[in-house]
């Protein structure tokens, strides 16, 4: 479908003087509307005209161009096109069974776009992940992966929060506690030193100013200090490991804040040379405006007592990402609790005068909340992710059990344990996935989890039927190689059901590059919930074996293509592929 956008928005750009992109095009919610169209309310203006007009001006202007593959109609403000039916079969099955790139229908060559740095994950040391976590990561895994897919250079970072003034509270909970770096200590022994350390703290101040000294020790690289510190990290890091494994997470470059340390003063300095820090009480600040030019807060790049911050280490990492990667875009996937945050950085850059600060942006994230009575009465921040995921993994467990699955399938490589292991993965990411990124989350496990509905398992399954019938159609001999070479039988596909399938198989490269623009996977989702949507009308309606070998075979080539595009999208969510449900 890619092509023919492509083809739509050629001629289209030739009657406009300001050019459109391709994913200015939508996709009309009934495809009897068209297989894709443009809205015409942006264009009303330059036009000075009502968006109606602006269709039916278009569409005549348009229409000789491109009416050999493409019908173009107009429905109110949008210009609709139609790719001509025989055109859809034979050349989109063919691009997604026999495409140049070869069994990755959609990709484009490596590194043949921009540069791309993204930022996600990004979790505070010392502290288990939680689920407020798994947002982020997951929703910048998937435009990592897809990013890649269509072509980027991605670096993707992994901004770990491991350091400030909590770092040197964890080394006096050393010292007082009697722990040193050789005990074998846990990520929870962590959380629970720091605790105590807190609530000792309460009672006795020396604590906060003993910290306060550890921090400024570390800071000057004083070696028992360090050591501890890096001890921290280290025991964190196994912690996060284990989860990033399990959801198939790999990062380009773990750098956290404390990668910049030694960046920071001269970064101040700099800065107040340039007169673009000034003091207020004692603290040095960048004083801001937002877009509107209405007062923001100011953002603090040091405080009175020479300390630096968060936010300074904010700056000094996109001054360094962008002198190591020359990006041509940078995300910051983080929760929407930290809009502000952004927006000064954003300010601070801007004020600095470099001219890549257009190319930044910040992707929030929504939060969980829990239906479930036992989540519910803690706050979203402590449910651990290692606890959602056990919880997903026992459900899943319990459903297949009823189901009477405890075994494998004889041919079957994996085992109860890891079928049930990618099922749990699945159904938490794509549940997250499939929601907006910006809205908060409802969680509740049983929906989750649920093998029926707009579910991970759900998808999971829809692919593993398409694996069915193929191993069952290779029994019967009509073998999966001999799939490829029958392109001269798709004209056999010629129900309504057929049609619609190849067509929404041939739409997954536009709906990538959507995901993309907005970075929302949920695009990606809702386009993989449509072509289970369509499998499913087209498997009820039209029946694959056990017809004419012809008729069989040619079926059989759709069941595969379906097979290859929910397997690819799938994978690209983060969703895991289990051989059998
Ligand atoms: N470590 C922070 C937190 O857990 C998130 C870091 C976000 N990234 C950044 N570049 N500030 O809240």
């Amino acid at each position: 479908m890619e092509r023919f956008a492509k083809i739509a928005l050629e001629s289209l750009n030739s009657a406009l003087k300001v050019p459109i992109q391709l994913t200015d095009l939508e996709i009309p919610p009934d495809p009897q509307l068209g297989d894709f169209a443009l809205p015409c309310f942006k264009l009303a203006q330059s036009f000075q005209k009502s968006p109606n007009q602006v269709a039916q001006l278009l569409c005549s202007k348009i229409q000789d161009q491109v009416t050999d593959e493409i019908l173009v109609s107009t429905q109110g403000p949008y210009l609709n096109f139609t790719v001509r039916p025989q055109k859809v079969l034979s050349s989109l099955l063919k691009d997604i069974l026999l495409g140049p790139e070869r069994g990755h229908y959609g990709s484009l060559p490596k590194n043949s776009r921009g540069k791309w740095v993204i930022e996600y994950g990004s979790p505070n040391v010392a502290k288990p992940l939680n689920i407020y976590h798994l947002r982020t990561t997951v929703l910048g895994a998937s435009l990592d992966r897809v990013a890649r897919y269509r072509g980027y250079e991605v670096s993707s970072i992994n901004h770990l929060g491991d350091w400030g003034k909590q770092y040197g509270m964890l080394a006096v909970a050393f010292e007082r506690y009697h722990k040193t770096v050789e005990d074998s200590l846990s990520l929870t022994d962590l959380v629970e030193l720091y605790v105590k350390i807190n609530s000792d703290a309460e009672k006795d101040p020396t604590i906060e100013i003993q910290a306060k000294q550890a921090f400024l020790d570390l800071e000057k690289e004083e070696p028992k200090i360090t050591q501890i510190w890096k001890k921290c990290i280290e025991i964190s890091l196994q912690g996060f490991r284990h989860s990033y494994q399990r959801l198939n997470i790999h990062f380009d470059y773990i750098w956290g804040e404390s990668h910049y340390k030694n960046q920071l003063i001269p970064l101040i300095e700099n800065l107040k040379t340039q007169g673009i820090l000034v003091q207020s009480e004692g603290a040095w600040i960048v004083p801001l405006v937002d877009e509107n030019n209405k007062e923001l807060t100011p953002c603090i790049l040091q405080k009175n007592d020479g300390g630096t911050l968060y936010a300074t280490r904010d700056i000094a990492a996109a001054l360094y990402r962008h002198k190591q990667f020359a990006f041509d875009r940078m995300t910051y996937v983080v929760g929407a609790d930290q809009k502000l945050h952004f927006k000064q950085i954003f300010g601070v850059l801007k004020k600095m005068g470099v001219p890549w600060v257009k190319d930044c942006e910040h992707i929030p994230t929504g939060l969980y909340r829990f239906k479930d009575a036992k989540m519910s009465t803690r706050k979203g921040n402590f449910v651990t992710l290692e606890e959602v995921l056990a919880l997903a993994k026992q459900k899943v467990i319990t459903l297949m059990q009823d189901r009477g699955h405890t075994s494998p399938p004889a041919q079957s490589q994996s085992s109860f344990e890891e079928i049930a292991e990618k099922i749990a993965i699945g159904a938490i990411v794509f549940h997250d996935l499939h929601n907006d990124p910006a809205r908060d989350v409802e969680f509740d496990i049983e929906r989750v989890v649920d093998f029926e509905g707009e579910t991970g398992p759900y998808l999971q399954y829809a692919h593993t039927r398409c694996l069915s019938i193929l191993r069952k159609a290779s029994t019967t001999s009509q073998s999966q190689e001999s799939i490829e070479f029958s392109l001269s039988l798709i004209s056999l596909l010629n129900s309504p059901s057929e049609l619609q399938l190849i067509k929404t198989l041939g739409q997954f490269p536009l709906h990538l590059e959507r995901t993309l623009r907005f970075s929302k996977a949920s695009q990606l989702a809702h386009f993989l919930i449509e072509v289970t949507r369509s499998f499913g009308v087209f498997y009820r309606q039209c029946q694959v074996l056990g017809h004419s070998t012809q008729l069989t075979q040619a079926r059989l080539m759709l069941v595969e293509a379906t097979r290859r595009v929910l397997a690819q999208g799938l994978t690209l969510l983060g969703v895991p592929l289990p051989e059998w449900m």
